[in-house]
């Protein structure tokens, strides 16, 4: 078979025809006696009968200790990178557990203060953060901004003296340590060649360093940070990303270091998911050992090992299609506009069917969404108990980060809801969109 290129290398293999291991579903699911999934104590086949599908279905339960691991580990410096999964019931969520945010952009800064997250709780990032962008967060004074580029430094030193008058507010500066971290090219973002901030063997590091230190800037610079990639198994990364930056951070002596986000998290059988609370340890050893002073303040922000593997996204089988001697299609009502993952870097997913969660898996089919594209392929050997059949509830666990918060309308199809289910009830906290939605900003 001649690999479509769009979607990728083959998706990691590790899907076998057992029953879908239970550690890929959130923490609360259960399986009732006829094999039926419940999260939350709530009934997913019932549930997706009243609402519809598709739609993301997120364990309350699950984000919250997962946020309370990331506080127990990080302490005052856990923060959440709401890329990964954002809207205002998880901005409430987060700010609830005490965590603070990662906004890289004026949209997500938005919706962090309209879900109540404390402005002094949020960090801004973003390579490109325009004039407006930046105005809006001194004015509501957000914690820390992450300061990426010779350019920012000119818009702010502009802004600033305006906005803050004599406040100096508090920033961060993002340093490439030129580090290729063993994951996808697209999510791969440590190393030199890097649209993201001032590079360490360039001296664009050191460079804005010095201007940030001379006696006349306007800004507070408290620390260093940095962010090698996503999706990042091997701890030794990170650790090998702070030695590299000590030899500018340490003698700075600066009260605080963000190390960024992109614990990896395991979306098929056999991938390991490493704990927040390892990361953690590894990094506090290589801070120790590349010599910070012992009370520097450490931040992380981890985004998908919050939130992927709270959710599951059930979607409805509506076409079957056997092509003898070559593969079996089964198309449902969503694809790549709500799980764009798999298109953009050829990544794995298992398949389950809810109402029969512990059944074995004995068939391979090409799980593919209802969109004008080849390409539009959601699993690509995704394994299915035998039964299956056209009006079968079919789903995928680990969708709970960068699905939802990376989908579009595409072929006008519209977004699917998000559902919090917790303590047996079932609360939309995003509603499906409607054809009337699609028409709102057209003039
Ligand atoms: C600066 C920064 N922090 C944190 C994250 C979160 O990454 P992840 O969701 O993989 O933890 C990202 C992801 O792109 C990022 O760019």
């Amino acid at each position: 078979m001649i690999p479509d290129p769009r979607c990728g290398p083959e998706p990691s293999a590790g899907t076998g025809a057992g029953p879908l291991p239970r550690y890929l579903l959130p923490d609360t699911a259960e399986v009732g006696p006829g094999g039926g999934l419940s999260i939350g104590g709530v009934d997913v086949i019932g549930l997706c009968g009243e609402i519809g599908t598709p739609v993301f279905v997120y364990d309350e339960d699950h984000l919250r200790a997962r946020c309370r691991e990331a506080r127990s580990a990080w302490g005052d410096g856990a923060t959440y990178a709401s890329k990964a999964f954002w809207c205002k019931a998880m901005a409430r969520l987060v700010a609830e557990e005490g965590l603070a945010v990662d906004v890289s952009t004026g949209g997500e800064l938005h919706v962090a203060l309209a879900g109540g997250v404390p402005a002094e709780r949020i960090v801004l990032h973003g390579n490109n953060k325009s004039e407006a962008e930046l105005a809006s967060a001194l004015g509501v004074g957000v914690g820390r901004i992450v300061v990426d580029s010779f350019d920012e430094l000119d818009r702010l030193d502009r802004l600033v003296p305006e906005i803050c008058g004599a406040r100096r507010p508090a920033v961060w500066l993002r340093v490439t340590p030129g580090i290729e971290a063993h994951t996808h090219e697209y999510v791969r973002t440590g190393q030199e060649d890097s649209k993201f901030g001032f590079g360490l063997a360039s001296g664009a590091a050191a460079a804005a360093v010095a201007r940030l230190r001379a006696r006349r800037s306007v800004l507070d610079l408290r620390g260093l940070h940095v962010h090698i990639g996503s999706q990042i198994f091997a701890l030794d990364s990170f650790a090998r990303a702070l030695e590299v930056i000590a030899e500018l951070a340490v003698p700075l002596a600066l009260p605080e270091l963000g190390v960024g986000g992109g614990l990896g998290v395991g979306y098929v059988e056999g991938e390991p998911t490493p704990s927040i609370s390892a990361w953690a340890s590894t990094v506090g050893a290589a801070v120790r050992s590349a010599g910070w002073a012992e009370g520097v303040r450490l931040f992380a922000e981890p985004g998908r090992a919050i939130s992927a593997a709270g959710a599951v996204t059930c979607y409805t089988a509506g076409t079957i299609k056997r092509l003898p001697g070559i593969r079996t299609y089964v198309s449902v009502d969503g694809g790549m506009s709500d799980n764009p993952r798999p298109v953009l870097y050829g990544s794995g997913y298992e398949t389950f069917l809810p109402r029969a969660t512990s059944d074995p898996r004995p068939q391979t089919v090409t799980l593919v969404g209802k969109h004008c594209e080849s390409g539009d392929v959601i699993v690509r050997a995704a394994r299915l108990p035998a039964d299956l059949e056209v009006g079968d509830v079919v789903a995928t666990p680990v969708t709970g980060a960068y699905g939802h918060s990376m989908a579009s309308t595409y072929n006008k199809v519209p977004r699917p809801p998000v559902v919090f289910v917790s303590g047996g009830r079932a609360r939309s906290v995003v509603r499906r969109e409607t054809y009337e939605d699609l028409l709102r900003l057209d003039v």
